[in-house]
This record gives C-alpha cells, structure tokens and sequence, in this order.
C-alpha cells in the first residue's frame, strides 16, 4: 500500500492546523438582528429568545455603543409595534418607532451600518408581510407599501433596507422608488430565498407577529415565501433581484439550506448573506441547556459552516457573544 501521502501531518499541532485552516470568522462578518419598541429605559427580556431584547430607543443606542466598541460594525433593526391595523400606517411614519431609532443611531455612531427590515407584518393585524385583500395577499398594493416605508426609512437616514416580504418585483420598485428622491447611496439587501420555514417561530413570538387564525386570512406565509423543498427557484428569485438592483443577496434560513448558499455564491457575483435564524439560534441554546452541546462550539461551527458554504456575511443573534469571544 502506497503511504506516502499522510493527511494527518498538517494536523499535529494547532499551528499548524491553523496555518493550513480554510475559514476563520471575524466580528466583521456578522451583522445582529435588533427588536426596538416604544417607551424609555427598558430593555424587555425576549421569553422565546434567551439572551434577546426589545430595546426602546434610548437603550439601542447604548447597546450598539458597546457593540461597536466589540468590532460589531452592522445592525439590522425590527420594530415591535403596538399600534397595527389592516393598512400597516404605522409602517409609513417618519416619527414611527424605527424611524426615531434610525436618526437616534445615525446620530451617536454615524458609521455604524444602520439596516431595516421591510415588511408589514410587525404592523398588521393580522401578522402578514403584506396586504391582505379580498383574503389574499396583494402582491402590487403591498409592494406601493414597502416603497413608502423605504423612503420613510431613507429619510431617517438608514443606511441598507431589508426587504425581507417576498412580494414579486418589489426590489425594482424600492430601488427605483429610492433614486426618484435622490437615495441612491442607500443599499437594498433583499432576502431572495427566503423559506416558508418553521425555524422563524421564535422570533413571530419576539414580535407577536404569528400570522392569525381567522377565516378570510391566509393560514400561512406559503402563496409568498419559498417551498424547503427547492433550490432552482431559489437561483432565479436570486437572479431577478440582482436585476432589478439588489447590493447583497440573502439566503433565509442558513443551515438547512447550506447547498442553496453554495449554489449561489458560486453561480453570482454579489455578496451573498445569511440569516441564522431564530430557531437556528434557540437549537443550540436548548441543547447546550440539556448539556447535549457545548454552547461556544455549537455557536463557532455552526456559524464556521454557514461561511464556508459560501456566506459572506451572516445575520446571526449570536453576533455579541462571538465579538466578545473573539476578542477575547
Ligand atoms: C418577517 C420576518 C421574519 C423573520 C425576519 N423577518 C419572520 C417571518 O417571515 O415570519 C424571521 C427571523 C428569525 O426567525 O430570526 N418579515
């Protein structure tokens, strides 16, 4: 038997393990999804997400002052609204909840990459991303929607919006929404694949934004959100919001859909991000709760094998807790 080549050689130490290492995280890949609600001086404990707030206005400024001092250099904003209606205004205000803390962040860390999400669900009644019309979600009636809130966001100062909604054509519309009144400097990363996932439970409890149960809503986020089971119609939503002006293209959830991360990064030239989701982040807190994981390790390989499929960044709640190891 011909040994002459033994792999095992450049694994004897941890120089040299780390000398032929292939992937490596840095604070800088990581951007941290943020709740901000109404009120002052409170931080509320999210139940479903150990570790996880509701920051008012005031307090998202403090936390992202030590977060950036961390090397944590993007966040990326949800509101928790308690004033919601079928029409989603809240969503369109300039004094609206996020457009305070847009201003209120831009203000005290003005390079801090301050990102949106756009969406109408934390705004409705009824817990969906768009309109509901005649018991459907209206795809052009929600799109009209998302490009107000993109200007309301853009004239708070944001820095990328995040439509996260799923509507067809609706990254065109903001983008040309946003040159009409001279925001051509604010990106759009659009969530692309974005799956009808069971991961996202969690964070629907962070919002109370579980779609409702009541007859004339649709049950489910299914008519918009993409099926786990496919991957080719993942490379054309990803390929139609590169033409019509996406910066950064997300795929949404990361681990189950590791392959549709490569697929992408090797099939387009933008940068490709993921979300490590809610539930992602609340299976490695529950199994390190039962002692079945270590949690730091759960956290560096899962966040290690979501990077080297092909992320180039990655949303993750473990944003903080990987700054403060890395710098550790
Ligand atoms: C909705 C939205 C969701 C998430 C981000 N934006 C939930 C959903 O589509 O129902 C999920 C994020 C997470 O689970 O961490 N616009």
């Amino acid at each position: 038997m011909d040994l002459t080549y033994r792999p095992r050689r450049l694994r004897r130490t941890e120089p040299v393990r780390t000398l032929v290492r292939e992937t490596s995280l840095a604070v800088g890949d990581f951007i941290y999804p943020m709740f901000v609600t109404n009120g002052e001086g409170r931080r509320e404990p999210i139940d479903s997400m150990p570790g996880q707030f509701r920051h008012t206005v005031d307090e998202l400024v403090t936390e992202c002052k030590e977060l950036w001092d961390l090397g944590i250099g993007a966040v990326n904003m949800f509101g928790y609204s308690e004033e919601r209606n079928e029409k989603a205004t809240m969503a369109c205000d300039d004094d609206g909840l996020v457009q305070r803390a847009i201003r209120a962040l831009k203000d005290a860390l003005p390079e801090l990459c301050v990102q949106t999400d756009l969406a109408l669900d934390p705004y409705t009644t009824h817990g969906h991303d768009g309109l509901v019309i005649d018991g459907e979600i209206a795809n052009d009636e929600s799109v009209a929607m998302l490009c107000n809130m993109a200007l309301s966001h853009a004239r708070a100062g944001v820095d990328w919006v995040t439509p996260s909604d799923m509507m067809d054509g609706r990254v065109g519309a903001i983008r040309n929404a946003l040159d009409d009144e001279g925001f051509e400097q604010v990106s759009i990363m659009a969530y692309s694949a974005k799956y009808a996932s069971c991961f996202y439970g969690p964070f629907r409890g962070a919002l109370k934004s579980a779609p409702v149960k009541q007859s004339g809503i649709p049950k489910d986020k299914k008519t918009y959100q993409m099926d786990p089971a496919n991957v080719r119609e993942a490379m054309r939503e990803i390929a139609l919001d590169i033409e019509e002006g996406a910066d950064v293209v997300m795929v949404k959830p990361a681990l189950p859909y590791l392959d549709v991360i490569a697929k992408a990064k090797e099939a387009f030239d933008v940068p490709i991000a993921a979300y490590n989701v809610s539930g992602e982040y609340g299976m490695v807190l529950a199994a390190a709760d039962k002692g079945w994981a270590d949690k730091d390790r759960a956290m560096v390989e899962t966040l290690l094998g979501i990077k080297r499929a092909g992320a180039d960044m990655i949303l993750t709640y473990f944003a903080k807790d990987m700054a403060k190891l890395l710098t550790a």
